[in-house]
């Protein structure tokens, strides 16, 4: 199966190569735990690679992950520049349309549903984060949403796009986790306190990657100025 770098190379060596090639992957996380940045090295490393990107936001301008992606050593600017790299704010696109403000703008009125964000993808994106598709999770029963996702797995499958999907902690549990299980593989990030040594630390879990051989064991990690760095798992540090 082909791979596609994550931009994270110790994660690249765990999953065989990289993501799936034209499937999609789950990250999820509570706020904080990284899920952003992940998307970032994913999209640094694609760009670099030639590859043409697309980032769909519902948090941040595109202003504000050029920032944090230039904190992190990986200047995005010039592929957003030059339309390699295209991103959209849903929020920000809804709020003109609608024509109020920025301030007087209600999530509530974010009707778009999750097989419609298909038709915001540029023709011919490569790679894709939907960061975060928790917001649209909400407002619909089980069962369509997980209608939805099955929808939306298919359509960037057949679009030919690799794709991360990022999802915040809360909309994962309130959707009973469905989300896990129409997406080809899952990536969870936990902060967790290691009693041990008294500190709060970073780690990555894979429960799910079909076709790829995975380690149960969680890695640890953390974010510096250049951005994630996971340690080799010896497994011991949790102990
Ligand atoms: N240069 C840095 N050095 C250390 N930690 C950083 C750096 N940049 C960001 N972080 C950490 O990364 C976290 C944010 O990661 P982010 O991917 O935005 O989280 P999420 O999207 O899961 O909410 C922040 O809580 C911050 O602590
Ligand atoms: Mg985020």
């Amino acid at each position: 199966m082909e791979r596609i770098s994550t931009g994270i190379e110790e994660l690249d060596r765990k999953l065989s190569g990289g993501y799936p090639a034209n499937k999609v992957t789950l990250i999820t996380g509570i706020a904080g735990s990284g899920k952003t940045i992940f998307g970032i090295h994913f999209i640094y490393k694609n760009c670099l690679e030639g590859r043409k990107c697309m980032i769909i936001a519902t948090e941040e301008t595109p202003e504000d992950i050029l920032y944090q992606a230039s904190l992190l050593g990986r200047d995005l600017t010039p592929y957003y520049k030059s339309g390699q790299l295209i991103m959209e704010n849903i929020l920000e696109n809804r709020s003109e349309m609608i024509g109020q403000t920025r301030y007087g703008f209600k999530p509530e009125s974010l009707d778009i549903e999750i097989p419609n964000l298909i038709e915001l993808i540029h023709e011919g994106t490569e790679c894709l984060v939907v960061d975060n598709i928790g917001t649209f999770a909400l407002r619909v029963s089980t069962k369509k949403l997980r209608d939805q996702f099955d929808a939306l797995n298919y359509l960037v499958r057949k679009r030919g796009c690799t794709a991360l999907l990022i999802m915040d902690e809360s909309a994962y549990n309130i959707t009973h986790q469905l989300a896990e299980y129409s997406v080809y593989g899952s990536i969870r990030l936990l902060v967790r306190e290691n009693s041990y040594l008294g500190k709060m630390e970073r780690y990555l879990s894979i429960p799910k990657m079909r076709s790829t051989p995975i380690s149960p064991e969680m890695s640890l990690f953390e974010i510096t100025s250049e951005g994630i760095n996971i340690r080799e798992s010896g497994g011991g540090s949790l102990a």
